[in-house]
């Protein structure tokens, strides 16, 4: 089938490269001139492993091209999607003015029967909206149905979440559109659920909002075990078991950031609020998060005493491993608290430096170190910020070797605590 994607960010491009890979015919569309030349010339604009591959081996196949044009990409599809930000207001609600913007864009050059698939993360009752807006945006009486399909990728995964998910959640309201639906996800082997617009729309923001709750939950639990000596990792790891509960999104730490949860989380608060519910449940939800990394700075504030001047060394800047994104990191807030302290950091990321200078600056209280066996040299202490595996073989008898005083915080419970100690580190982690 004939597909363009309005929007060529991670969602888009991921989405629209997984597309043209089982076959499909995909032009993706983008506003900014640089990200699309980029694109036409073999460039991949973001970090996520095995796009460049993908992107490369479909654009030479013949069924993956880049445009700007709005109007191009949908006189050559079937089915438009819409992948631009959905970016929190000041208050936590949704900025829908791009969703707006693309709809009425769309609207002004429909020539024929279309598909508009809202993709991006928005409240419920948003494809209602579209289908107005493009009612009284379009040129002439011509057909078009709109469909919610939320994405659930991950960052990091994304591929492997968009070729095999674990379920595809289909909203409409009309026939026509649901049978093409299927046929655009035929080639994908997951459960297919096909309901009405409002409910796909509230699936996403129930879904993360219940795996922010997961992640609560097991970092409430860790400051349990910490005041009672137990090991927050052994009671998840039971509790998990249970089939009902699942192992999955129960590991403690410096709490969930990145470009989605924080932001879905006060979206799905704001919309329950507008719709006459006090989702407090949601709310405890975020003050969890919140107070996890104020705990974990005030760890590292009571061991060494004072801040000021102290050289720390910080693994990690990315919100999770296995991106580039530093979108609401806790590695990132966890730096400049440090900083505000009057720390003197030496931080390193596999991936995420570049993107993380735009956040901190480099400068007399703030080195990028490129080989994360030394960001720790001369340091009293080290912090680990990001559930990178490749920090666990490290060569830590040589990096405590290097310390001017060997402690290290573990705020992501990737090391073993007795190995760590017979080394000779005064270790300290969540939870445990
Ligand atoms: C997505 C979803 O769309 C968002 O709703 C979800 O909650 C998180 O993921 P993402 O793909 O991460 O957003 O955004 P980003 O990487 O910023 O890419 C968006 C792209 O849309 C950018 O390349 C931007 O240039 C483009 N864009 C934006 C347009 O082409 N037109 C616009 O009007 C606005
Ligand atoms: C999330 C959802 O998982 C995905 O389905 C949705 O489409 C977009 O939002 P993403 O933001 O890419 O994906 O990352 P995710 O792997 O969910 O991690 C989010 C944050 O939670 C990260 O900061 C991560 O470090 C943290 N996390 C995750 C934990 O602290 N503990 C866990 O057990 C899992």
């Amino acid at each position: 089938m004939k597909i363009s994607i309005i929007g060529t960010g991670y969602v888009g491009l991921v989405t629209g490269a997984c597309f043209a890979e089982v076959g499909h015919e995909v032009v993706c569309v983008d506003a900014d001139a640089n990200k699309v030349r980029t694109l036409q010339a073999g460039g991949i604009p973001i970090y996520e492993p095995g796009l460049e591959d993908l992107v490369l081996r479909n654009v030479a196949a013949g069924r993956l091209s880049f445009t700007q044009s709005t109007a191009d990409g949908v006189a050559r599809s079937e089915v438009v999607f819409i992948a631009v930000p959905t970016p929190p207001n000041p208050d936590g609600s949704v900025d829908l003015s791009y969703i707006e913007s693309v709809a009425r864009e769309i609207a002004g050059c429909l020539e024929g029967y279309r598909i508009i698939v809202d993709k991006s993360t928005v409240p419920v009752k948003t494809a209602e909206k579209v289908a107005e807006t493009v009612k009284r945006y379009r040129r002439t009486e011509v057909e078009f149905d709109v469909v919610s399909n939320p994405e659930f990728l991950r960052e990091g995964f994304a591929i492997d979440d968009l070729m095999k998910p674990d379920r595809i959640v289909i909203g409409t309201n009309s026939a026509r559109a649901a049978a093409r639906m299927r046929e655009l996800y035929a080639p994908f082997e997951a459960p297919l659920i096909v309901t009405d617009t409002n409910s796909a729309e509230l699936i996403k923001h129930a879904a993360n909002s219940f795996l922010a709750l997961k992640i609560s939950y097991a970092n409430a639990l860790s400051v349990i075990c910490e005041a009672s000596g137990a090991n927050v990792q052994e009671v998840t790891r039971g509790m998990g078991l249970d089939a009902r509960i699942g192992t999955r999104f129960l590991q403690a730490g410096l709490g969930f950031g990145g470009s989605c949860f924080p932001k879905d989380l006060s979206a799905f608060i704001q919309i329950s609020d507008q719709l006459g519910y006090d989702f407090r449940l949601l709310k405890e939800v975020q003050r969890i998060n919140h107070g996890q990394m104020e705990r974990f700075v005030k760890k590292i504030e009571d061991t060494l005493w004072v801040l000021k001047d102290k050289r720390i060394g910080v693994l990690g800047l990315a919100f999770k491993q296995n991106t580039d994104d530093v979108r609401s990191s806790p590695a990132i807030d966890l730096c400049l608290r440090l900083l505000g302290g009057g720390a003197r950091l030496r931080v390193h990321d596999p991936k995420a430096m570049d993107k993380a200078k735009a956040m901190l600056s480099p400068g007399p209280n703030l080195e990028y170190v490129e080989d994360p066996g030394k960001v720790a040299e001369g340091c009293e202490a080290l912090v680990i910020a990001t559930e990178w595996p490749e920090f666990g073989r490290l060569d830590w008898a040589a990096i405590r070797a290097s310390m001017s005083t060997a402690i290290l915080f573990d705020g992501r419970n990737l090391l073993d605590p007795a190995e760590m100690k017979s080394l000779g580190f005064l270790y300290k982690s969540v939870g445990r």
